[in-house]
């Protein structure tokens, strides 16, 4: 048998994912694998016999390697494969596939909007299947999971979407829905708030999702209506899951519109009366700007607007869409449509809703980063280090170890991804280290691409891959990641 790499995790406070009181102990990892957790010193002598590697993690936690479950990373994980925005957060494992945008199974040089959101260049997988061998292929930083994205599949087998899937795409993309099943993809998105699955019915959606259903697979969704209409746009999510019988995730929960500031007073109960009757939980992203595609409705003269790109106008790219308008002598409306197509950072949510939903027990954290944009959401570089910096150090609202729980053991939970998510013996040695009275995010509107402080050691797989001290990859050991099987029903 070949040696296997041994590492102890000497004397940090061990915080496990699961919501449990932190402890301080050891770790003990070999191989892809963790061998034991244990109190100081209290690791089996026969585990620690041959060549140990020591690491003193004193003053340091200890944490299950996060898991981004919101994710566009598709692409990334295959032609960025250093993954080094994630890494450098602690992340070890990336959901792609999120919002309806999946790169399998299109093959396309030309994607239109919203699948562009990946970039142009890696739509070349026609299945499942062929993307988890290219990911595999690639060997990214971090470990991959994917959904499959239901606007991808309208984009596939659709003539035209303005309307419902009849009875013939409805298969067609049932059979893709299946194939992704197989390949072990965790199920399906959505994203019918974009205008290319906006005519998409529940039927549809039904047919789809209980292709899932069938598979164990779960169901998240950006929901039709985050403004106004939000309370029935979460009904009708519900209702699509619960048809289908699958486990339902709502993608980046949020308030957006002024006029909309405050009304997680009204979404939360109803999830939490909803989550009564059906498996539910959301995910969410700690900042108050959301980002996507330039659009002019989302272009209200009130909140802030920030352009991170334009393809007729790049040299606009940083500055906030009133002043543009302000140069030109336009309305804010038709800078937009001069600036398109674009993407844009829009400042539309407040932050006591961000921070109730954040606190709330049904979140989990992701950070629906877009690693693609020439002046990316700071999410992309940030969003974990921010959690524990704003939500558990400066400000209390979370405990750590509910922090660390809503960035891993809930997470693979929730998505079904077996055997990581938490520091347990036999688990998968994803784990991260980080120094609690310094991280922080270091990325901003401004200076998007900051790496974070106090992250200091990261494996993937039982493989040291990033380290703080020399912020760069030291090693890519992840690999595409299958859905978990025979996982508890309940979380
Ligand atoms: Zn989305
Ligand atoms: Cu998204």
């Amino acid at each position: 048998m070949a040696e296997q790499r041994v590492t102890l995790l000497q004397g940090g406070l061990v915080v496990d994912g699961s919501a449990a009181p932190g402890q301080p102990g050891d770790v003990l990892l070999v191989g892809e694998r963790i061998a034991a957790v244990a109190a100081p010193g209290r690791i089996p002598a026969q585990l620690l016999a041959g060549d140990v590697e020591v690491i003193d993690c004193s003053g340091k936690v200890v944490a299950p390697g996060f898991i981004d479950v919101h994710t566009h990373d598709d692409a990334a994980a295959i032609e960025k494969a250093d993954m080094l925005p994630k890494l450098s957060q602690g992340v070890t494992t990336v959901i792609v596939g999120n919002c309806g945008i999946s790169l399998a199974p299109v093959v396309t040089d030309a994607p239109a909007a919203p699948l562009s959101l990946l970039g142009s260049g890696q739509f070349r997988h026609a299945s499942m299947r062929a993307y988890a061998a290219a990911v595999d292929a690639a060997r990214p930083g971090v470990n991959v999971a994917a959904l499959l994205g239901h606007t991808a599949l309208r984009m596939r087998h659709m003539p035209v979407l303005d309307r419902p899937a009849n009875e013939a795409e409805r298969a067609a993309m049932a059979a893709d829905m299946q194939e992704a099943m197989d390949a072990g993809a965790l199920g399906l998105s959505s994203g019918i708030f974009y205008e290319e699955a906006y005519a998409a019915d529940v039927p549809e959606l039904v047919a789809v999702a209980t292709v899932a259903a069938r598979n164990g697979g779960v169901y998240a969704t950006h929901i039709r209506d985050e403004l106004a209409g939000i309370l029935p746009a979460l009904q009708e999510a519900a209702l699509t899951a619960r048809q289908s019988g699958l486990p339902l995730v709502i993608s980046h929960h949020k308030c957006a519109g002024p006029a909309n500031w405050g009304r997680t007073r009204e979404t939360l109960p109803l999830i939490e009366a909803l989550a009564r009757g059906q498996e539910m939980a959301m995910d969410v992203y700690p900042y108050t700007a959301g980002s996507t595609v330039l659009r002019e409705d989302l272009v209200d003269g009130v909140i802030d607007i920030l352009i991170t790109g334009s393809k007729t106008h790049p040299e606009m790219g940083g500055r906030y869409l009133k002043d543009i308008a302000a140069q030109w002598g336009l309305s804010q409306q038709e800078a937009a449509r001069r600036l398109k197509p674009g993407n844009a950072c829009y400042f539309q949510m407040r932050e006591d809703d961000v921070d109730r939903v954040i606190t709330h027990p049904l979140s989990m954290i992701g950070s629906d980063g877009l690693p693609h944009d020439e002046r990316p959401h700071p999410r992309l570089w940030g969003a974990f280090p921010r959690v524990l910096a704003s939500y558990w150090r400066e400000r209390g609202l979370l405990q750590l170890e509910q922090a660390i729980h809503k960035m891993s053991g809930m997470s693979a939970r929730r998505f079904r991804i077996g055997e990581r998510g938490l520091l347990a013996a036999g688990f998968m040695a994803d784990v991260v280290v980080f120094d609690p009275k310094t991280v922080r995010d270091g990325a901003t509107f401004e200076a998007p691409r900051q790496f974070s402080e106090g992250i200091e050691k990261v494996w993937v797989n039982g493989v040291l891959s990033y380290t703080g001290e020399a912020r760069a990859a030291v090693a890519r050991a992840g690999r595409f990641v299958r859905r978990g099987q025979g996982m508890p029903p309940s979380v």
